[in-house]
């Protein structure tokens, strides 16, 4: 199957898994801005969970995939505030606190990121207490003052610093802003498999970085009516990225570089791994 119907399936998937978890939640505000906050979405995150766990040959990922999507909607919801990103539309739609309010937004994205956890450690996520255990601290590394957060708090440090960071301090930063979800995500198959994670990371981790690359060209080169979400907004707020150090056709060859790197990882898998290998060069190709 073309990775496009895969991707598609994941996303249908993803969201019929949304809709039963809502469906059992009173009808509050609080509970609709959370709905509406892990609609839509390319749902990269949650095709990498449901196809690294289909390469080994886990069952049943969804728990896990919609765990990441909820951490990965959380953190947009919060990127978007006033105080963070300050922007308006995310997905073609209004962003929640601008449908909402400030209030709203920051306890749905609190409530998405308590979610997260749940689904991980529920009884349906894994019949091994132990593997649902190793989710929930993975995730917790992955999204917290050593992954995302981290990443975004040097994000914002480096808007309002007058030295521009070096090759190294970027590659850090996107790693854990945007890298730390990801490899998070590539990796889950294997730990729901009891596998050994380690090539599924090497994958994923080359994957992270070029994803946030292709975010940061997007902002450059994209169009926010097909992206959903404003376009060059990152060089007026002294964004520090790939783009900003090595200009738009270095960090254009950065990212086809590091999506040979993540593809190379996979050569153990043989021809089962071509599904990721497609979505490590969606990565890179898509244009929203
Ligand atoms: C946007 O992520 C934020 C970044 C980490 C670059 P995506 O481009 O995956 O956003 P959705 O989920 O498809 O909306
Ligand atoms: C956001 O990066 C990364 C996280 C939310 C962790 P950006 O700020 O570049 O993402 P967009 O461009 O708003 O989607
Ligand atoms: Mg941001
Ligand atoms: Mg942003
Ligand atoms: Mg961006």
């Amino acid at each position: 199957m073309a990775f496009e119907d895969d991707l598609a399936a994941a996303q249908e998937r993803i969201e019929a898994g949304f809709d039963r978890l809502f469906a059992a939640h009173p009808h509050t505000d609080l509970h609709a801005a959370m709905r509406y906050a892990v609609s839509g979405g390319k749902r990269l995150r949650g095709y990498l969970v449901l196809e690294g766990a289909r390469l080994h040959g886990v069952p049943d990922a969804l728990n896990a995939a919609l765990a990441i999507e909820a951490v990965h909607a959380y953190s947009l919801v919060h990127d978007d505030l006033p105080a963070m990103d300050d922007d308006d539309t995310r997905r073609g739609q209004p962003t929640v606190h601008r449908k909402w309010d400030d209030a709203t937004a920051i306890l749905a994205g609190d409530a998405l990121q308590s979610l997260a956890f749940e689904l991980c450690l529920a009884p349906g996520c894994h019949p091994d207490a132990e593997v649902r255990g190793d989710l929930a601290f993975t995730l917790a590394q992955a999204s917290g003052a050593q992954g995302m957060v981290l990443g975004q708090a040097l994000d914002i440090a480096a808007e309002t610093s007058n030295k521009p960071l070096d090759l190294e301090a970027i590659t850090r930063l996107q790693a854990a802003k945007t890298g730390a979800l990801i490899t998070w995500a590539g990796e889950a198959g294997a730990r729901l498999a009891r596998a050994d994670p380690v090539p599924l990371r090497t994958y994923a981790n080359a994957l992270g970085l070029a994803f946030q690359i292709a975010d940061d060209l997007l902002d450059v080169e994209g169009d926010a009516a097909e992206m959903g979400k404003a376009a060059r907004k990152d060089e007026a707020a002294n964004k520090a990225t790939f783009v900003s150090l090595l200009g738009v056709d270095g960090a254009k060859r950065r990212a086809s570089d590091l999506v040979d790197t993540a593809c190379a990882a996979l050569s153990g898998f043989g021809e089962d791994a071509e599904g990721l290998k497609q979505a490590a060069r969606f990565a890179i190709a898509r244009r929203t």
